[in-house]
């Protein structure tokens, strides 16, 4: 459920006419509803309701602006982050530091030093170098560092296959069958406190059974840990679950039904356990408002020409992702058109033969569920600035990041000696 409706014939966020967004502020540009951010915490939260005190760490990388990391951390979210500039990015917004866990493949030693000196609350390492480095980085501080270990369990997710990290082949987390040598490895480790088991599989993910499968692995790997004399105190389940782009396709699962799953398989696991929700978050509080440059025939249908293009909405070119494209003042009528951004290239499409809202030059459009890896993967391809984003809050709606002005973007570049006279 979302905060994007029609009221009077216009499309409103809240009470907020997206018309007076765009008129004000240009398109393209995200939008982001607030009440829905806090909706979907608070459903999230009320999934796990009878879990004892789950640590909820928002994906950063799924919308890493500061006003709605902000938002979040209001809500008592803390993070999950994979760079040292996500991490400052989240300490910025307010998000404590004992509520941050760092992932990802590729932590460098300066990225570990700042996480140490923030005092996060946990490292889910990636493999046994890894965990050789920060053991290092962590003794040359005096310090050790809380970590946990994640698994690959070898579980296909079921999802676009650039999406998905829990098979063998891919290269996120520790193989599970190497798991026990891994944990006894990392216990000799002076510079590590192994205090936990991690687990992401993928995103988007429209079935709870892959889920389960990995939860399953993990619930046994912690006891064989435990047996082991490891004291395994949190499990990290990741985050994965799939949100409704397509109206006309079965929803995913619930969080009600991810949390009853979640509450089933780990009911006698003796840990703290943590979760890295992103889209299920984000993804339905944000929309990308563009406007119709022009409509030129095409050989089967007509090309909508719109002024947001595939460095500011990746998605659609990048997995084939299906966004929900609406007329924010629908004249009543709907005809199949192409949606395409005004990049040269082909892959600059938004949506071919789509049954959609008629719209004309200078109409406005929005592009729905964009609020997860919509502005956070936008780029500056063709010279086009980075796309602006605006948070709206009942009556009250902010810029929260301007559009950046071109010289910026021109300025940014620098000409050597040699090529100035
Ligand atoms: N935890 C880890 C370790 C992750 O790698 C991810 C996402 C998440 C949590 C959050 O997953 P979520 O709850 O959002 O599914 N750009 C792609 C999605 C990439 C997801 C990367 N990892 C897209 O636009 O579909």
């Amino acid at each position: 459920m979302d905060h994007f409706d029609y009221v009077d014939g216009a499309m409103q966020v809240e009470q907020v006419p997206m018309a007076a967004i765009a008129d004000a502020v240009g398109t393209p540009v995200y939008v982001y509803s607030t009440a829905t951010l806090t909706r979907h915490v608070g459903v999230f939260r009320d999934a796990l309701g009878s879990l004892h005190n789950p640590l909820i760490a928002f994906a950063v990388k799924a919308n890493p602006n500061a006003a709605v990391l902000a938002t979040l951390a209001k809500l008592g979210l803390g993070a999950d982050v994979v760079s040292g500039g996500e991490l400052l990015r989240a300490i910025a917004a307010g998000i404590p530091a004992d509520r941050i866990v760092f992932s990802g493949v590729g932590k460098t030693a300066e990225e570990m030093r700042l996480a140490l000196d923030h005092g996060i609350f946990q490292f889910n390492l990636e493999s046994e170098p890894e965990a050789e480095m920060l053991s290092q980085v962590a003794l040359s501080m005096g310090k050790r560092a809380p970590v946990a270990y994640r698994i690959n369990p070898d579980v296909d997710a079921g999802t676009h296959a650039k999406i998905s990290t829990g098979k063998s082949e891919n290269k996120f987390g520790i193989p599970y069958a190497r798991a026990l040598e891994s944990y006894a490895a990392a216990r000799d480790l002076p510079g590590l406190d192994v205090q936990g088991v991690a687990v992401h599989i993928g995103s988007q993910l429209t079935d709870l059974a892959p889920l389960e499968a990995a939860f399953t692995k993990v619930g046994a790997l912690i006891a064989a840990l435990r047996d082991a004399g490891h004291d395994i105190r949190t499990a990290d389940l990741g985050g994965g679950l799939g949100v409704p782009y397509n109206p006309a396709l079965p929803e995913p699962p619930s969080p009600a039904a991810y949390g009853d799953m979640v509450c089933r398989v780990t009911q006698d696991w003796p840990v703290r356990l943590m979760f890295e929700p992103g889209r299920v978050i984000v993804g339905n509080a944000g929309a990308l408002l563009s406007r119709v440059v022009r409509v030129k025939q095409g050989a089967k249908a007509p090309f909508v020409i719109v002024d947001a293009a595939m460095n500011d909405l990746l998605r659609p070119s990048l997995y084939d992702a299906w966004h929900d494209i609406r007329a924010v003042t629908p004249a009543g009528q709907r005809a199949a058109a192409n949606v395409v951004g005004p990049v040269c290239e082909t892959g600059d499409t938004f949506a071919m033969g789509r049954d959609m809202d008629v719209v004309a030059a200078g109409d406005l459009v929005a592009f729905m569920t964009a609020g997860a890896y919509g502005a956070t993967m936008a780029g500056t391809y063709n010279s086009r600035p980075l796309t602006p984003e605006v948070l709206v809050s009942g009556d009250k709606w902010a810029v929260v990041r301007a559009r950046p002005p071109i010289e910026a973007l021109i300025a940014g570049d620098s000409i050597p000696d040699w090529l100035a006279d």
